[in-house]
């Protein structure tokens, strides 16, 4: 079925909990079930208390609770005694590849026993279909041209394996759950770009990611951006990566929700465009956007960045009818330096 039939579809008061709903990627899946009539409560730690969400970032209609998805005792308050949530969507982690790589033991508590608790409350209450957040770096460095759901899974690094375990558990509470527990497991390339009304977006005080980089650097926020490996045996000599706009991410949660609804069968399944774009080819496209010409400078190549990293992602389009909307790298960088100008009129 099309994205655009699946996109008149509604919540019906459908009561969901969105895990991470401050942050970037939970509050632009947060605001899209809150128009679709969803009720939606977001339980985020809020980068005041250790975690890096915003609350001005979560939706107005949603209920918000500020904690710890990791607290089996704040989850059992979220709803009266004997109800439950319809669904539950979990994007609550910490992300950073090189802080995971300095405090592996942080990430393994927050990310995979943080999970376990998650899972397990949903597995005990019976909650029907949970959606959660995984990641491409949960392949590691995979040698295939696109790389498909059944790929090896060796993460080269401590949130790579942070998700992977989550992944696991995730399979095997489903098993235990009350009633029938089903699952979707998405696995994200690399989303980019901000929500259309220019109101929410990616906002770390610190952009890790290019395409947040160039914007920044766009913006005069930062004096250059750096190409880590100019020698790869790509078409320009830099790395190959699959950018996706957060909009059609978006659209993969939606659709995630209706085909388990649907009757669908859990599993894994990537989230990418397939037509990974190059470093330089991503600096070319934001200095266009952007209309600034902000200065490159050129490095040796980071230990662990593989040449190409790029989706096969004809399972979610056969299953679920994902077809991407907004695939244009020059598309998904005016978002992101858009939302980058928004940032300093909102002052965030
Ligand atoms: N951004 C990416 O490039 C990317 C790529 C692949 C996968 N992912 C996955 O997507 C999900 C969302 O990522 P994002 O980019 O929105 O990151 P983000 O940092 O913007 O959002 C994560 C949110 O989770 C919250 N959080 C962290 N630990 C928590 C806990 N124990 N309890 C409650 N809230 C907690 C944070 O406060 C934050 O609001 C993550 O699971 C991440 O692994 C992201």
């Amino acid at each position: 079925m099309p994205n655009s039939v699946l996109r008149e579809a509604s919540g019906k008061g459908q009561k969901v909990l969105v895990t991470g709903g401050a942050g970037y990627i939970g509050s632009h899946v947060a605001r899209e079930l809150c128009d679709r009539g969803f009720e939606v409560t977001v339980l985020d730690l809020l980068r005041e208390n250790g975690g890096t969400g915003n609350h001005w970032a979560v939706p107005k209609k949603a209920k918000f609770v500020q904690g710890d998805m990791g607290d089996a005792s704040l989850l059992a308050t979220l709803l009266p005694k004997g109800d439950r949530f319809d669904a539950i969507l979990h994007f609550a982690a910490f992300i950073l590849v090189e802080e995971s790589v300095r405090e592996p033991n942080r990430y393994f508590q927050n990310n995979t026993e943080g999970s376990r608790t998650l899972f397990q409350y949903a597995a005990d209450t019976g909650v029907s279909r949970v959606i959660f957040s995984s990641t491409a770096a949960t392949y590691g460095e995979p040698r295939h041209d696109l790389i498909p759901e059944t790929a090896d899974q060796k993460p080269v690094n401590p949130y790579g394996e942070s998700k992977l375990r989550s992944e696991k558990l995730l399979k095997e509470i489903a098993k235990q759950g009350q009633g029938p527990m089903k699952f979707v497991g998405l696995r994200y390339f690399n989303p980019a770009g901000a929500h259309h009304s220019l109101e929410i977006g990616q906002a770390r005080p610190e952009a890790t990611h290019l395409v947040n980089v160039a914007a920044e650097a766009a913006m005069g926020k930062r004096s250059k951006v750096m190409i880590f490996g100019t020698d790869y045996e790509t078409p320009d000599g830099t790395c190959l990566r699959d950018y996706i706009h957060i909009e059609d991410l978006v659209d993969a949660h939606i659709l995630a929700l209706d085909y388990l609804e649907g009757g669908g069968e859990s599993d894994f399944f990537n989230v990418g465009y397939g037509e990974p774009y190059s470093v330089r080819e991503v600096i070319d496209a934001m200095k266009r956007a952007s209309g600034v010409n902000f200065p490159v400078e050129i490095a040796g190549r980071r230990a662990g960045d593989p040449a190409k990293l790029a989706a096969d992602s004809r399972k979610i389009q056969a299953k679920m009818g994902w077809s991407p909307r907004r695939k244009s790298i020059d598309d998904i960088c005016r978002s992101q330096f858009l939302w980058e100008k928004r940032r300093i009129e909102l002052g965030v």
